[in-house]
């Protein structure tokens, strides 16, 4: 079964055909991030109109590179929650108004789903097992039951983990998105230059989480935090506040593993991207960790086809 996917949750158009829910045939994307970076985020109006203007052209490109045709595809799936509202209308209208003009069935499917599937698009992965994403828009820890069955254990309650990268890295001056830069300068820079503060939350659950503290002690409170041996370089503020949010990660993710009995934890999420985070993933005690390649654990389309060929097909056996 040939299923197109459509990821238009917040500022990535990204398009993909995908096999049984496992082999990539081709996917595309238009990456917006010049067209925000002015204004230090992501700016929703644009982000939408954006959109409008580049999914069919896309489209028609997956087509036409992969030879590929219309009659070829056999449903349409599409992130359907959550996001920016008005980007995701614009995914969601497209696909649907594509699956009635084919005569084809059409899903919408939940992005944090998606995410916590991409790592199947390498290979499948046995059920349950530990789902954890850390995105720029989310981050989250639950158990994955299966391919539409999820307990969520715990979330941010501000921030994102992503989003407190990129906010350092405004506030240092390095442009937007920062993660990868904050990693680059945290690399020449020394941890224990900051003791900054690691929120856990005396009224959310033990594997909840906040950001706006950690952000605010580096942003507005460095000097109280700040150990005195220490110059006040920017390598060092990135490598004090990178290893500060990355270890609020780690610590719970090594007791959900070792409170659920459950060792396979599969991430996603764009902060993946950073090998310091990785290193430590893979470094848990007693723990399996898989970590997609990059271009899946960012936003993408594969991994929308991917769960959504499963919602497809069960849709197809109940009918
Ligand atoms: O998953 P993603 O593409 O977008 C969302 O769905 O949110 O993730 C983008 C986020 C941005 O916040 C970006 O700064 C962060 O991932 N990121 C990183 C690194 N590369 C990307 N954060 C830390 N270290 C990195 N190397
Ligand atoms: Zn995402």
């Amino acid at each position: 079964m040939i299923v197109l996917g459509i990821e238009s949750s917040c500022d990535d158009c990204c398009i993909a055909l995908v096999e049984d829910g496992q082999r990539v045939i081709a996917e595309l994307q238009h990456d917006q991030t010049a067209r925000h970076a002015p204004f230090g985020g992501v700016v929703p109006e644009l982000a939408a109109r954006a959109h409008t203007s580049t999914m069919l052209p896309l489209f028609l490109r997956l087509l036409e590179e992969t030879g590929w045709r219309r009659e070829d595809i056999d449903g349409v799936a599409v992130t359907k929650t959550p996001g920016l509202h008005n980007s995701l209308m614009v995914g969601i209208s497209f696909a649907e108004a594509l699956a009635y003009g084919l005569g084809r069935p059409f899903v919408g499917v939940n992005h944090l789903h998606a995410h916590l599937y991409a790592a199947q698009l390498e290979g499948q992965i046995d059920y349950p097992h530990l789902g954890v994403i850390v995105s720029g828009g989310h981050t989250l820890f639950g158990i994955v039951h299966d391919y539409n069955k999820y307990e969520v254990l715990g979330q941010t309650v501000d921030d994102a983990c992503g989003e407190a990268f990129d906010k350092i890295a405004t506030h240092l001056g390095l442009g937007y998105p920062g993660g990868a830069e904050i990693e680059r300068l945290a690399e020449q820079g020394d941890p224990r230059s900051a003791r900054l503060p690691r929120a856990s939350l005396n009224n959310g659950g033990p594997f909840d989480l906040s950001y706006s503290g950690l952000k605010t002690a580096v942003i507005h409170q460095l000097a109280q935090f700040w150990v005195d041996d220490y110059p006040q370089t920017a390598e060092n503020i990135a490598a004090a506040f990178q290893d500060a949010a990355l270890t609020m990660i780690i610590e719970r993710v090594k007791a959900l593993v070792s409170q659920s009995g459950i060792t396979t934890v599969v991430c996603g999420g764009g902060v993946c991207a950073n090998r310091a985070f990785t290193n430590r993933l893979h470094a848990i005690d007693g723990a399996t960790v898989r970590i997609p390649a990059a271009h899946l654990c960012t936003d993408n389309a594969a991994m929308v086809a991917a769960i959504g060929f499963h919602h497809l097909q069960q849709e197809a056996q109940c009918a």
